[in-house]
Formats: structure tokens, C-alpha cells, sequence
């Protein structure tokens, strides 16, 4: 009797609620009436909850079609509906909505954007005159607080030069908010889209796509995606990009001077750190090879060091380094070209001068020589020819300048040339002699100045036998 009080009627545009004194003192529990709900309801400012939410009256009530609803701030004289509907009516004060069909029992409570001053307790009252009862004995706190929810960021595999697809996802599953969404990115060339999926009872949530060829240099750069609601409330997520790519190698040499990363040349005795220093992602698997045959290998560490000290002659040759992960094989070598010492580079100086002033002397004998015998024949040549009436002989001595026809007697020509059949050296300006038989010339020959083999040649004397 207590907890039923007959409602006589209620003006709905009335949103102050007096509440009568014995509505928050009512603590028995009414057969037959009861309440299924959240005591505790947490919403994010920005965000919406959703409050499931049943009551029941007792069995031989029937509620009927013009059953309604309310929702109230429990502020003790200052109660105030904040929601309620029916049939006929609905109300929301913009934040709290009676969603539950209130004729089937329903109470259910949808929360969105709410203010700081919503936070308190909240009861659940029906109206079906003669039946009118309010729910006390669950009443839901709800409490706000601030926007913590972020928007979630796709995990998208990201690989150097393929273009990806990473989708933000903002938080929240509501009815009317429309979320603004944006990227901050470190690139150029970016496509986004924004669109928005549409759940059955009207929640929705919101997406952008953005679309974009990651780069070996974008790795470890921040991407971030940023969502505004009302009232400026915005919330960001970032993503460290991970951008996989194949293995670099750069190999490094310590303990030479020399600024050639192919080869280094060293001596008997040297000691040479070659690094072979990888830049990959994943870590690359390197392995240092001589000459095909495996050195040195390791996965954990991205610079891998090979040490060649007291180096001697069969360290030399051709040393690589390869490293491989899941994107490529890169190879780069260094070739390790042997010296001897200095001293033994010093004898092999002094030796090799020694050999070219060896060889200079040589050629100078040789040139003097040549100049003098020369010299002697043409001396030769010259004292024949003032015995131009003598009986000539068939030894003719002359040099290229000297063989002009007119030179050669016109006797001595029809006169011996025939007998001439010694050997006869032509001297084709080297050093090369060659042997010509001169026999049964034929006269004709000899007369034709054009036919004159002799003009480019030194006909020089056969040596005696
Ligand atoms: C957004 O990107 C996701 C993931 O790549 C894709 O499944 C979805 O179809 C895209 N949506 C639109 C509308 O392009
Ligand atoms: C170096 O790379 C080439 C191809 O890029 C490969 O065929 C070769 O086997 C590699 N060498 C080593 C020692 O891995």
C-alpha cells in the first residue's frame, strides 16, 4: 500500500519532477515488481553507454499500450526526469534516452555525449495508471568521466615500396555522433577515406582509410590518427611505423689507411678488422665468407666483425660478406691483396733500378757501335766510288741516299752487273738483313729508272766468304 501510490496524472511538458518525500524511502521490495539493470554505469565524455535494462510488474497486471516511462535524477527534492517515453510521447533531454519499449517491459537506458553535472544516481519509474511504481531498488550511478577511449590504428605489415591500406578506427559505437577523423603522417602522397558502418539498431562507427607506399626512411616515423568530437573533446592514437625492408651492407676496414672498400693492400704482419655492418629490418642473418668458404656467421648482431691478425700470404684474396633476411640477399666483398715487406719492396727497388740503368748502358753500346760502323762503311762506299775508272768491282757499297742510278756506271752495269751473283743484304732501314741472289739480271731491269728496285733499298755487301 505503501509502495502504490495512484498517479492522477502528469503533465509531460513538466520537466521538473517533484518527487515526493516517500519515493527515496521506499525500501521494500514489492512482490512482483522488479528491476534488471546496471548499478554502475561508466561513459566517457564525447562517447555514449548503453544501459540494458528490464522491470516487471506483477503478474496479474497487464500493461497496456499507453504505458510509460521515466527516467529520473534522483536529487532528492529536486528530482527531475531526464527521459521518458510512451506511445503517444517521447522526451530526451539530449543526452539520455528511453530506448527500451516500456509496454514489453523494456527500461533500457542510451547515454551519449554526457555532461560532468549527469553524473549521479538515476531511477527507473512506470506509469499505467491505476499502476504506477518506481524502481528502486537497483538505481544506476552513472558516472562521467573524462575521454580516454583511442581511436584504434590497424596493425598493418608494412614493407619498403608496397603500398598498404591502415585503417583508424574511432572509438565509440553511438547513434548520432559524427566524429571528425585525420592523419598526421610524415609523407607525401597519401589517399584517405573516410566512411562509416551502420550496426543494427542504428549505432554506427566511424573508419578512415589511409592508403600509402611506406619507405625504408619512414621506418620508426610517427603516424598518428586524431578524432574530434563536440565541445573540442578530440583523442589521438600513434603508431611507430615499422618499415621492413632488405639488408645494406657497408663494410668497414680498421687497422688500414685507405678509403677503398673493395680491397685493401696489405703487408706481412699486418692485422686488419674488416666490419661488415648491415642496416635491415628484420635483422638479417650475415655471414662472412673467403673465397665461398664460410668464415664467420651470426643472426643476433647486425655488425659482425672479422679479425685477420699476424696476416700472412694465404690471407689474401677475396672476402664477402652476405647478409639475407625475408626481403633479399645483398652481398659486398673486399679484396685482400698481399705486399711483401718494406725491406723486401726495398731490394726489389733497388734491383729493378739497377736493372734499367743496366739495360740503358746496353742500349747506349749498342747505338754507339752502330753509329760507328756506319760511319766506317759510308767512308768505304765514298773511297769506291772516286775509283770510278778502276775496274769496278761486282761489290757495290752504298746507303739509301746514295742509290740514285746515275751513281752506277753505265759500263759497270752492262759490264758486271750480270756477274753479280754473290749475296747481296738489303738493308731495309732496321736492323733486319735479309739475303737477296742477285743472278742473270736481266739488263732491261736495270735500264728502267722506274723499274729500280734499289731506290728503297741499301745494297750493302755480302761479308766475304
Ligand atoms: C579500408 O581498409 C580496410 C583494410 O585495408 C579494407 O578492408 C576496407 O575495405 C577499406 N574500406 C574502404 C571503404 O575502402
Ligand atoms: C651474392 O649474391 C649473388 C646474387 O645476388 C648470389 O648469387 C651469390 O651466391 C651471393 N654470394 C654469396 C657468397 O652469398
Amino acid at each position: 500500500m505503501l509502495c502504490i501510490r495512484i498517479w492522477i496524472f502528469v503533465d509531460y511538458l513538466l520537466l521538473i519532477l517533484i518527487v515526493s518525500q516517500q519515493w527515496n524511502n521506499i525500501n521494500c521490495q514489492t512482490p512482483g515488481y522488479e528491476i534488471l539493470t546496471d548499478q554502475y554505469v561508466r561513459v566517457q565524455r564525447g562517447l555514449c553507454a548503453h544501459v540494458p535494462c528490464t522491470f516487471t510488474v506483477p503478474r496479474n497486471i497487464r500493461l497496456s499500450r499507453n504505458t510509460n516511462g521515466f527516467w529520473i535524477r534522483s536529487l532528492g527534492q529536486a528530482s527531475h526526469y531526464v527521459a521518458y517515453r510512451s506511445n503517444f510521447r517521447l522526451y530526451t533531454n539530449g543526452r539520455f534516452n528511453l530506448i527500451g519499449d516500456v509496454t514489453r517491459g523494456d527500461c533500457s537506458l542510451y547515454i551519449e555525449e554526457p555532461l560532468i553535472t549527469d553524473e549521479g544516481v538515476y531511477v527507473f519509474r512506470m506509469e499505467d495508471p491505476p499502476t504506477l511504481f518506481t524502481y528502486t531498488n537497483i538505481r544506476p550511478y552513472v558516472d562521467v568521466t573524462e575521454l580516454t577511449d583511442k581511436p584504434t590504428i590497424s596493425s598493418t605489415r608494412l614493407v619498403d615500396g608496397k603500398e598498404v591500406t591502415m585503417t583508424c578506427t574511432s572509438p565509440g559505437r553511438c547513434r548520432n555522433i559524427t566524429p571528425h577523423i585525420s592523419w598526421v603522417v610524415a609523407m607525401n602522397g597519401t589517399r584517405q577515406m573516410i566512411y562509416n558502418i551502420t550496426y543494427e539498431g542504428g549505432t554506427r562507427t566511424f573508419h578512415s582509410n589511409i592508403s600509402f607506399t611506406p619507405r625504408k626512411s619512414h621506418n620508426n616515423s610517427p603516424l598518428f590518427c586524431r578524432v574530434t568530437f563536440k565541445q573540442d573533446l578530440s583523442t589521438a592514437e600513434k603508431q611507430t611505423l615499422n618499415v621492413e625492408y632488405s639488408p645494406s651492407i657497408i663494410i668497414s676496414t680498421e687497422g688500414v689507411d685507405t678509403n677503398d672498400t673493395t680491397a685493401v693492400i696489405v703487408e706481412d704482419g699486418d692485422s686488419v678488422t674488416l666490419q661488415c655492418i648491415v642496416d635491415s629490418n628484420p635483422k638479417a642473418s650475415i655471414t662472412w665468407y673467403k673465397e665461398d668458404m664460410v668464415v664467420h656467421q651470426n643472426i643476433s648482431y647486425q655488425t659482425v666483425t672479422l679479425q685477420l691478425i699476424n696476416i700472412t700470404e694465404r690471407d689474401a684474396g677475396k672476402y664477402q660478406c652476405s647478409a639475407i633476411n625475408e626481403h633479399g640477399v645483398t652481398n659486398r666483398s673486399i679484396q685482400i691483396i698481399y705486399q711483401c715487406t718494406k725491406s723486401q719492396i726495398g731490394s726489389v727497388i733497388v734491383g729493378a733500378v739497377s736493372g734499367v740503368i743496366l739495360f740503358v748502358l746496353i742500349l747506349l753500346i749498342g747505338v754507339l757501335l752502330y753509329m760507328y760502323f756506319r760511319k766506317k762503311r759510308k767512308q768505304n762506299a765514298d773511297e769506291n766510288r772516286r775509283n770510278t775508272s778502276a775496274n769496278y768491282t761486282n761489290d757495290i757499297y752504298s746507303d739509301p741516299e746514295m742509290t740514285k742510278p746515275d751513281v752506277l756506271p753505265q759500263k759497270a752495269l752492262q759490264k758486271g752487273l750480270s756477274e753479280v751473283d754473290d749475296s747481296i743484304y738489303v738493308n731495309t732501314g732496321d736492323v733486319q738483313y735479309s739475303s737477296v741472289v742477285f743472278s742473270k739480271l736481266k739488263q732491261k731491269v736495270i735500264q728502267s729508272q722506274e723499274d729500280v728496285e734499289m731506290e728503297y733499298s741499301v745494297i750493302k755487301k755480302a761479308p766475304r766468304k
